[in-house]
């Protein structure tokens, strides 16, 4: 084993002996156009403890860190506060390297890491609220169903003031720095917002569940540690309240028009909902679906309060990157959303229809009948365009608080 890779002292008694995934960019469909992290932490208590492991390729990466500050067959007990593989597909062979006394998980982490893993073995079950003792430290288990999988838990170091957050107040960004606050604060503010748009915004209540209880504990916090990306030590009461925002899910004036065009029509019908969503005073985001990814649009539609689509009619059909938007952001589930849907057509009228279907599947509340215009619009139909952006303007402006 080389000496390439060295862990990273964050706190007393804590070592980040995570990975860096530089060239990541696909992460189950998300865009992660600045790489990520998969943090592993080692605790050196008596009982020498490692908190997650990392995505199988980075398991000797993890393995080398760890050795830079102590042998790895010292390690006693692992920690899984979440069976997703990328932080449990190093699992087994850290487990065989390591050989530990115990492997501790929630229930559904259990059986989930042996779906998974198909381990040899056992796993110790920890429950809500549980204290395990590392001799001369504690860790208490709190469990987080659906923040972000049925498995998921945290872990409160008590001595350090730390939460091992596992994905929750995570971000996909590679950097060799480890704390947030060492980082360009525009890139940290825009890719935690992005992290949360595309992994946690289906799950407000399993959010605000936790939020409330950690309120209610009022654990001394110094540091947020998650899986993902940098560490928190600064502003940890605006962290969580950042999160019970987005978990309310206010609307605001801001519209977000996703379309996609074959000839400029819906496009043309797009800059004119534009100009009416700006003229009747919403903030308008216009995002053509050949140059925006899906995970852009999550972000941008976080704090958004409407949600219009524009898609040609392609063979009877909601032509392909519309789909491909309409089902992710389905999905993703985002709430209190009002919208209406345009588009274009040949000799068959039914990509708007379907539009309006998605829409109201999303529970999205619908303001307006579709505009579809055959072929290319002119300047009455591109006026019913523009009206149709100001409807949605002046209902926003009845919605919103501010
Ligand atoms: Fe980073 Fe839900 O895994």
């Amino acid at each position: 084993m080389s000496d390439n890779f060295r862990a990273v002292q964050v706190s007393e008694h804590v070592y980040w002996v995570g990975a860096i995934d530089w060239p990541v960019r696909n992460f189950h469909g998300y865009l992660t156009g600045r790489g990520t992290t998969y943090n592993a932490y080692l605790i050196l208590a008596d009982k020498i403890t490692l908190v997650d492991t990392v995505k199988k390729p980075f398991t000797g990466e993890l393995l080398e860190r760890v050795a830079s500050v102590v042998d790895p067959g010292r390690i006693a007990y692992i920690i899984s506060n979440h069976s997703e593989m990328d932080h449990s597909g190093g699992l087994p062979a850290v487990i065989e390297a390591v050989r530990p006394d115990k492997v501790f998980a929630s229930a559904n982490g259990a059986k989930a890491l042996q779906d998974h893993l198909h381990l040899d073995h056992q796993i110790t079950v920890v429950k809500d609220d549980q204290q395990l003792s590392l001799g001369n430290l504690d860790v208490t288990f709190l469990m987080t169903p659906m923040v972000h999988w049925p498995d998921s838990m945290i872990s409160y170091l008590a001595q350090d003031k730390l939460l091992f957050s596992q994905d929750g107040f995570g971000m996909h960004l590679a950097s060799t720095e480890r704390f947030a606050d060492q980082l360009d604060q525009d890139v940290v503010t825009q890719e935690f917002a992005k992290y949360y748009a595309n992994i946690l915004l289906p799950y407000p209540g399993p959010v605000s569940k936790i939020l409330t209880k950690l309120a209610g504990l009022n654990l001394p916090l110094a540091m947020i540690a998650p899986d993902h990306g940098p560490i928190w030590r600064r502003d940890l009461d605006g962290l969580r309240a950042q999160y019970a925002k987005w978990a309310a899910r206010e609307p605001t004036r801001k519209a977000v028009v996703i379309f996609d065009t074959m000839w400029h029509s819906t496009e043309l019908m797009a800059r004119a909902v534009g100009e009416g969503l700006a003229g009747g005073g919403a903030v308008a985001k216009l995002m053509r679906l050949d140059v925006s990814h899906r995970s852009e649009v999550a972000a941008e539609l976080l704090e958004a309060g409407a949600l219009l689509v524009g898609s040609p009619n392609l063979n009877n059909n909601v032509f392909p990157t519309v789909a491909d938007v309409m089902t992710y952001l389905r999905g993703l589930r985002p709430a209190n959303l009002i919208g209406a849907a345009f588009g274009s057509y040949g000799w068959n009228n039914t990509a708007t229809q379907q539009l309006n279907n998605m829409l109201t599947e999303m529970k999205v509340e619908i303001v307006s009948e579709p505009v579809s215009v055959k072929y290319v619009p002119d300047d009455q139909a591109l006026a019913r365009c523009r009206q149709l952006g100001e409807l949605v303007a002046t209902a926003l402006k009845r919605i919103c608080k501010d």
